[in-house]
């Protein structure tokens, strides 16, 4: 590990104790409840798989997997995320689901060991996800699919620039939200073949959304500036800022990437 791979896992540590509060509530809550089925929808799943979730969080990936599956590892870098993944795991009566402690640019697993390797709006926080991705097909099986979920940011680059200034201002572990065509090319960076893509918008709500990572009120008030500006047609967020019912709320555009790794003997 590099001395900056190394303060990027100490930030993401701190961020993630700090969300690991509101995680399941939010993440996990209603108005995110669609994105679970619309992922399985997207999986080639048979139900003999074993799988692994990077960078699982609080499990909520690999609970909705593990009716599916024949087991699911999820691995993490946050402790206090991993323990609300074995609570609420153990709470649902999962005997399919375990947890490991890891990072994802060195994943604690043999070659060619699970059947399905998939990462959930996590590739955004990862220092150099060429490296994470790579991981992630050295531990999957030839014939078995990586599969990367995660938010995306506009094509046009100013509005990409100005969404993950944004996310940055609001969570210093965000590194950066690609638009599709840049998580496609990322994928063939770490030799995957993209074989099926699908995407959805989720409606955040901007206050509970800075709740959850304790947002300074300083740096609150410059994103609510920001959103006002778009609202009333300055520049844009990139993140679709609009108001409902007197409150802000943006759009979290999610992609879904069914990755070949173009091993032989699948
Ligand atoms: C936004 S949460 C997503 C959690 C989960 N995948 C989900 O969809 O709900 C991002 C998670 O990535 C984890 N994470 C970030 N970088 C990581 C790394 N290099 N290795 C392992 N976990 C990492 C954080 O600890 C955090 O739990």
């Amino acid at each position: 590990m590099t001395a900056q791979s190394g303060d990027h896992t100490r930030t993401v540590r701190e961020q993630f104790r700090i969300q690991s509060a509101q995680f399941e509530q939010q993440v996990g809550g209603i108005g995110n409840r669609a994105i679970g089925p619309w992922i399985l929808e997207n999986l080639p799943l048979s139900g003999a798989e074993s799988v692994l979730d990077v960078a699982t969080g609080t499990g909520l990936m690999a609970r909705d997997l593990a009716p599916h599956v024949r087991h699911v590892t999820g691995i993490d870098v946050t402790p206090e995320m991993l323990q609300q993944a074995r609570d609420q795991s153990a709470a649902a009566g999962l005997s399919n689901v375990t947890f490991d402690d890891g990072n994802a640019a060195a994943l604690p697993y043999a070659d060619d060991y699970f059947d399905l390797v998939i990462s959930r709006i996590a590739v955004h926080h990862f220092a150099d996800p060429v490296v994470e991705l790579s991981e992630m097909r050295r531990v999957c099986k030839p014939g078995g699919k990586v599969v990367i979920v995660d938010i995306t940011a506009s094509d046009d680059p100013t509005q990409a620039d100005a969404h993950n200034q944004l996310e940055r201002l609001r969570d210093p572990s965000h590194t950066t939200a690609l638009p599709l065509s840049g998580l496609t090319a990322l994928a063939q960076r770490s030799n995957l073949a993209v074989v099926h893509t699908s995407e959805a918008d989720a409606i955040r709500d901007l206050d509970e959304w800075m709740d959850l990572t304790a947002t300074p009120q300083d740096v609150r008030e410059y994103i609510t500036t920001a959103f006002e500006t778009d609202a009333a047609g300055g520049a844009s967020t990139g993140m679709r800022a609009h108001r409902v019912d007197g409150r802000f709320k943006f759009v979290h555009h999610w992609a879904v990437l069914v990755c070949d790794t173009g091993k032989s003997g699948g």
